[in-house]
């Protein structure tokens, strides 16, 4: 069976609830709040759990926000080991405003993490046995940590024989591709900060895609595009694919990204091809905007759009829009 570990370093407890409107200066009377875990890997650890995969989730966890996102991981079947912290896990607040359906999004910027305390999560994962076969380092990272932690994963992955997929931004991301790493899903805005290009555009993906497959530093990149589907580029795929994603009505965007890198690793964990894998994760995606608020992909929704793909990838004129498929 194929072991996949995803870690999360600085996880939250994702609160939410509803208001009629949002207004200044005035007590903002909240409905019932709705708790879930939140932060990069525990969001795949989840989209796996759904998906009918396994994964062992590795986290951080400290004081009462810790304790009862732990609680929250075993009602949804999430198999876990946390690591115990000096400071306290964050709490995230989102808040939706019925009158007009919008929401806001409070994000705390979470603990901070000792040196030791991250050792102790890498040794949680080094000493994991059997040798996990991917790992998911996904999500900020916490303040006090160096931006190297996951260049120091990635060499402690791929000294095990190892294959480390990383989902992050900024400078943790640049330090993570000096070092090489299997495979990396940066969004359109990640990638151009990542190469230096301007965020409106100006400038060609793909190619940039490529260029950190031919420059070493990821064996495969794919590249998410929003309702544009992804574009993959590898080693073995070296001009790369599109593969576009289906029309789906727009509920919230929120948990697109983990929940495509979630089905992508599901569909990989099953030892299918990457072009595959790929389409599997970008049903995922489409399908996690179709559930509302901050809900991850559901597997009827993942399949059903999946099976869809592969029709219209069979008979290109019978594709949304006419246009020639690529996947
Ligand atoms: N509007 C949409 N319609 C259909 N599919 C979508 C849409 N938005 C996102 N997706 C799907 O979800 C995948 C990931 O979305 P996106 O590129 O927005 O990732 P992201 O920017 O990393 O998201 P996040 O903000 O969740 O981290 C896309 O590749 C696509 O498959
Ligand atoms: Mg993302």
């Amino acid at each position: 069976m194929t072991m996949i570990v995803t870690l999360t370093l600085n996880p939250a407890l994702d609160i939410s609830a509803h208001v009629n409107r949002v207004v200044p200066d005035s007590k903002l009377r909240l409905g019932e709040p709705v708790c879930e875990a939140g932060g990069g890997g525990l969001n795949v650890s989840r989209v796996l759990a759904r998906l009918g995969g396994d994964s062992l989730a590795i986290y951080t966890r400290g004081g009462p926000a810790g304790a009862r996102l732990d609680a929250l991981l075993e009602e949804g079947g999430v198999a876990r080991e946390a690591v115990d912290i000096q400071d306290d896990t964050r709490e995230n607040l989102s808040i939706i405003e019925d009158s007009t359906g919008q929401q806001f999004r409070f994000v705390m910027p979470g603990p901070r993490l000792t040196r030791d305390e991250w050792q102790r999560c890498l040794d949680a994962v080094a000493n994991l046995d059997p040798v996990p076969d991917y790992v998911v380092a996904s999500g900020s990272l916490p303040s006090g940590l160096s931006v190297d932690v996951y260049a120091d994963l990635a060499r402690m992955v791929h000294e095990q024989g190892g294959r480390l997929v990383v989902d992050t931004s900024g400078e943790a991301l640049r330090a993570a591709l000096d070092e090489g790493v299997y495979l990396v899903k940066p969004n359109v805005r990640e990638l151009a900060r990542l190469v230096g290009r301007d965020p409106e555009g100006g400038w060609d993906p793909e190619k940039e895609a490529r260029g950190l497959v031919s420059g070493g530093g990821s064996e495969v990149v794919v590249l998410s595009l929003g309702a544009g589907g992804a574009f993959v580029t590898g080693r073995d795929l070296e001009v790369g694919e599109h593969v576009r994603s289906p029309t789906v009505p727009i509920t919230s965007k929120v948990g697109a990204g983990d929940s495509m890198v979630g089905g992508l690793m599901a569909a990989l964990a099953r030892h299918e091809p990457l072009l595959h894998a790929v389409r599997y994760g970008v049903a995922a995606g489409a399908a996690a905007v179709m559930t509302p608020g901050s809900e991850l992909c559901r597997k009827e929704d993942t399949d059903r759009l999946f099976a869809r793909m592969r029709e219209d990838a069979a008979d290109p004129a019978a594709q949304s829009g006419g246009q020639a498929a690529m996947a």
